[in-house]
C-alpha cells in the first residue's frame, strides 16, 4: 500500500504520536544570521525553544551559539559539543555551588547577571568571563502576558527609566561589567517599542567611558505567525535595527542575539492518530488525539493566545483523502490527559474526521515539546528529522519504563 508520509517506516505500532523536524529550517535560518545579518557578533538560539541535544549537534555543524536559561541548559549545550565562547548564560538565579562551578568550568563564555546583586556576586570572577547585566528598559511590549517582561512589574533585569548620573556611577564601581543584556518580550510583533529599548540600552552604554562595554545582547522576541505559517520579517527587524543602533554593526560593540522562535517554529509538525471522535454541543465535535497539555501546554492554558493550523491525514497518511470527505464539522481537539483543560486546539472547521485519522499540528516545533510535561505520566513521543531528503530518528519514544523511572528513586528501581 502506498503510504503518504515519508517516515512512515519508522512508526511502531505503539507510535501514536510523533514529532518530526525539518532541520533545514533552523540550520538555513542560522546561516543566514551567521553569514549575512549578523556575521561578526554571536547568535545565540534558546535552548529553552526547544533542548533537543541531537537537534543542537545538528547546529553546532553552523557554528551556533546558544542561550542557555539554566544549568541542566549549559549539561544539553555540552552534550552536543558546544564550546563555552558560544554558550551564554541567562539563568535569572545562580547560586554559590553554580557560581564556583562557571568560575572555573566556564571560561571563555558569556553570562547575564540579572540584577544588582547577581553582578555583586560575579565581581571576583576570571577576566576570561564576559559578564552582561539584563535591563528592562521599560517599555510596555505588546506581546501575550505570560511572554511579556517589559513592563514595570518584570521579574527580570534592572529597571532603567532614566539613563542618570547615578547609573553611570553605579556601573562604573562594577569592574568587571563588559556588557549590557535586554530581552523585552516573546511573541512580539511590536518592532518599534522594541528597537526603542534596545536603543536606550545602547544609550547607557555609550554614556560609560569609552571600552566599557564591549557585548551587547538584544535578547530575541520576533513573533511567529501561526495563522500564516510565516516567520517574522527579519530583513526587515535588522534594517531597522541598523539604522536606530548603528553602533552594534560599525565595531563599537559586539552584537549578541538570542532568538527562539525564529528558528524552531516552522519547519515542525506533530502527528497524532485520532482515537475518538465525539459529538459536542450545537453539532460540534471533539476528536481526541494522543497529545494534549502534556506537549501543548501553553495552547492548553491559555488557548486564547496560540493557534495552531491543523491537517487531516486519513489512516494511511494521505492528506488529500481526507480534504475530499464532503462533510466539515467545527471540531475541538482534546488531548489524553485526565483533566478538563486537556483542549489545546479550538474550534477548527476541518473535513470529517474519522477514528484512526492522524491530525498534522503545523508550525509546532517552538516551545511546544520543549514544556513537556508529566501530568498523568505519558511517554514522550518518537522525534524523527528530516534532512537533505532523508528521515532519521533523532528520539526514540520513551518507554513505560523510563517513565516509572522518573518518578522513582533510582536506588530503589
Ligand atoms: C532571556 C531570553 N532570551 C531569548 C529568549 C528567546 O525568545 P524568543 O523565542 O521569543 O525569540 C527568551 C525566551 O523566553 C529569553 O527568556
Amino acid at each position: 500500500m502506498q503510504m503518504g508520509i515519508d517516515f512512515w517506516e519508522f512508526l511502531a505500532p505503539d507510535d501514536d504520536s510523533v514529532v518530526v523536524i525539518d532541520l533545514n529550517y533552523s540550520t538555513d535560518r542560522i546561516k543566514k544570521m551567521n553569514r549575512e545579518l549578523n556575521p561578526n557578533g554571536l547568535n545565540a538560539i534558546a535552548i529553552k525553544t526547544n533542548p533537543l541535544v541531537e537537534v543542537l549537534r545538528n547546529l553546532n555543524q553552523q557554528n551556533a551559539a546558544f542561550e542557555a536559561a539554566s544549568m541542566g541548559e549549559i549539561a544539553i549545550a555540552k552534550a552536543a559539543g558546544i564550546p563555552n565562547n558560544r554558550i551564554v548564560f541567562d539563568s535569572p538565579v545562580k547560586t554559590k555551588l553554580e557560581l564556583n562551578w562557571l568560575n572555573s568550568q566556564f571560561l571563555g563564555g558569556y553570562i547575564n547577571a540579572d540584577s544588582f546583586d547577581d553582578l555583586q556576586n560575579m565581581q571576583n570572577f576570571s577576566q576570561e568571563i564576559h559578564l552582561g547585566l539584563r535591563l528592562n528598559p521599560s517599555m510596555n511590549i505588546q506581546s501575550p502576558n505570560s511572554l511579556n517582561v517589559s513592563g514595570a512589574n518584570s521579574k527580570f533585569g534592572e529597571i532603567l527609566h532614566e539613563i542618570s548620573e547615578e547609573w553611570i556611577q553605579k556601573l562604573r564601581q562594577f569592574d568587571r561589567l563588559d556588557g549590557l543584556h535586554v530581552h523585552q518580550a516573546s511573541q512580539n510583533s511590536d518592532f518599534s517599542n522594541t528597537l526603542k529599548g534596545i536603543r536606550k540600552v545602547v544609550d547607557l552604554a555609550n554614556a560609560l567611558p569609552p571600552k566599557k562595554i564591549k557585548f551587547i545582547n538584544i535578547g530575541g522576541g520576533l513573533a511567529f505567525d501561526y495563522h500564516q505559517s510565516k516567520e517574522a520579517d527579519i530583513d526587515l527587524y535588522f534594517s531597522e535595527l541598523k539604522a536606530i543602533c548603528p553602533e552594534l554593526f560599525d565595531g563599537t560593540y559586539q552584537l549578541i542575539t538570542e532568538f527562539g522562535r525564529y528558528y524552531y517554529a516552522g519547519g515542525t509538525s506533530v502527528y497524532s492518530r485520532v482515537e475518538h471522535v465525539k459529538e459536542i454541543a450545537n453539532g460540534r465535535k471533539m476528536a481526541i488525539i494522543h497529545v494534549g497539555a502534556d506537549m501543548f501546554l501553553r495552547e492548553s492554558y491559555n488557548n486564547s493566545d496560540w493557534y495552531h493550523r491543523l491537517s487531516v491525514l486519513d489512516a494511511n497518511g494521505h492528506e488529500g483523502n481526507a480534504d475530499q470527505r464532503s462533510l466539515t464539522y467545527n471540531y475541538d481537539i482534546g488531548g489524553p490527559l485526565c483533566f478538563a483543560g486537556d483542549i489545546p486546539f479550538r474550534n477548527h472547521d476541518l473535513p470529517e474526521i474519522q477514528v484512526g485519522d492522524w491530525l498534522k499540528i503545523h508550525d509546532a516545533g517552538a516551545n511546544t515539546f520543549a514544556l513537556w510535561s508529566r501530568h498523568c505520566s505519558r511517554p514522550f513521543p518518537l522525534v524523527i528529522g528530516h534532512q537533505n531528503g532523508k528521515y532519521f530518528v533523532l528520539k526514540h519514544r520513551e518507554t513505560i519504563q523510563d517513565v516509572v523511572r522518573f518518578w522513582s528513586d533510582e536506588r530503589n528501581l
